[in-house]
C-alpha cells in the first residue's frame, strides 16, 4: 500500500488506544443496572391483549391515541441524534469507558422507548411514522442544535440534557397514572425505570464535575436549558403552551381526548402545572451548584394556567 493511503486511515483526533480503566464506580453501577434491568418492547408487552382491550373504543378516540403515541415515539427517537453526538465526543475526548458505555445504553434505551411507543400507536390505530401534526413538523428542525451543545463542556451539556429527562420523567409519571390499560401502564413503567437511570447520571455528573465548571459556563448552561425549553419543548413536545392559539386548541383536543379515555396521555391544561412543579424541583436541585436558570414566563408567569383555561 502506498504511504499516502496509509496516512489517510489515521484519524485525527485519534480515538486509540482505548483504555479500559474504571474511573467512576457510580457510573459503572448505572451501566450494570442497565444490563440487569434490560427489557424488550416486543417480548415483554402483550400487544394482542392491548388490541383486544381497546377494540371497542370509538374510532376517533383510537386515532387520537395513535396520534399521541406516534408523537411520543418521535420524542423518544428525537433523543438519539443527541446521544450519537455525545458518544462521538466521549470517544474522541478519551473519556472513561464507563461514560461511553452509559451514553451507548442511553441511545439504546431511547430507541427502545421509541419502539414501545410506536407499538402502542399501532395497537390503537394508525401509527404515523412521520408526525403529521403541523406543529410537530415545525419543531423537528429545531429540536437539536449541535451548535448549542458545542459551546458547553461535555459534562455541562449532559447535565442540561438530564434536567430535561427530569422534566419529561414527571410528565411521563402523570401519563402512567392516566393509563387505564395494563399494557400501556406497563410500557410507561418500563420506560420510567430507564429514565430514572438517565436522571441519576445527571445527579452523578453534577456532584462529580460541577466544582470544575466556571460560573460563566454555569450561566450558559442555565440559558441553554431555558432556550431549548421555550423554543422547542413547549411547542408541542412537552406541552402545547407556546403554539399559536388555533394550533394549540386543535392539537390540545387530540391529547385531551386520549387523556379522557385513559390512553396514557396528559390533558394540555394539566401539563403546564406539572412542568411548573418539576421546574421548581430542578431549581432546588441545581441551587447547591450555583446554576442560574432564567425565569420561564410561559410556565412561571403569574396566572399562566388560569389564562390558558380562560381562552
Ligand atoms: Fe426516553
Ligand atoms: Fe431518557
Amino acid at each position: 500500500m502506498e504511504a499516502s493511503m496509509l496516512e489517510e486511515t489515521v484519524q485525527n483526533p485519534n480515538p486509540y488506544p482505548v483504555v479500559a480503566e474504571l474511573h467512576y464506580d457510580d457510573i459503572w453501577h448505572l451501566c450494570k443496572q442497565s444490563q440487569e434491568l434490560a427489557w424488550d418492547p416486543v417480548r415483554d408487552i402483550d400487544w394482542a391483549a392491548l388490541k383486544e382491550e381497546t377494540s371497542n373504543l370509538p374510532d376517533e378516540v383510537r386515532q387520537a391515541g395513535a396520534e399521541w403515541w406516534s408523537l411520543r415515539a418521535w420524542m423518544e427517537h428525537g433523543a438519539t441524534p443527541y446521544g450519537a453526538e455525545r458518544l462521538r465526543q466521549a470517544i474522541f475526548e478519551h473519556l472513561p469507558f464507563e461514560v461511553k458505555q452509559h451514553v451507548t445504553n442511553f441511545i439504546l434505551e431511547e430507541l427502545r422507548h421509541h419502539q414501545a411507543s410506536f407499538l402502542i400507536a399501532d395497537a390503537l390505530g394508525e401509527y404515523q411514522p412521520t408526525p403529521r401534526s403541523d406543529y410537530f413538523q415545525m419543531v423537528i428542525p429545531k429540536f437539536h442544535d449541535e451548535k448549542d451543545e458545542k459551546v458547553m463542556p461535555f459534562y455541562a451539556g449532559m447535565a442540561v440534557n438530564t434536567l430535561f429527562e427530569q422534566l419529561s420523567g414527571e410528565l411521563l409519571t402523570a401519563r402512567y397514572k392516566n393509563a387505564r390499560y395494563p399494557q400501556i401502564r406497563l410500557a410507561c413503567e418500563l420506560i420510567l425505570r430507564d429514565e430514572a437511570r438517565h436522571i441519576q447520571f445527571g445527579r452523578i455528573i453534577m456532584r462529580r464535575f460541577f466544582d470544575e465548571i466556571s460560573m460563566d459556563q454555569k450561566k450558559l448552561l442555565g440559558e441553554k436549558f431555558a432556550k431549548k425549553l421555550r423554543g422547542s419543548l413547549l411547542n408541542g413536545v412537552y406541552a402545547v403552551v407556546n403554539l399559536p392559539k388555533d394550533e394549540r386548541q386543535r392539537s390540545g383536543s387530540a391529547r385531551a381526548l386520549a387523556a379522557e379515555y385513559g390512553l396514557g396521555a396528559t390533558h394540555p391544561d394539566e401539563e403546564v402545572g406539572i412542568i411548573a412543579e418539576a421546574l421548581a424541583t430542578i431549581r432546588q436541585d441545581v441551587a447547591p451548584y450555583d446554576v442560574p436558570i432564567p425565569f420561564i414566563k410561559e410556565i412561571e408567569g403569574e396566572n399562566v394556567t388560569a389564562a390558558l383555561a380562560a381562552e
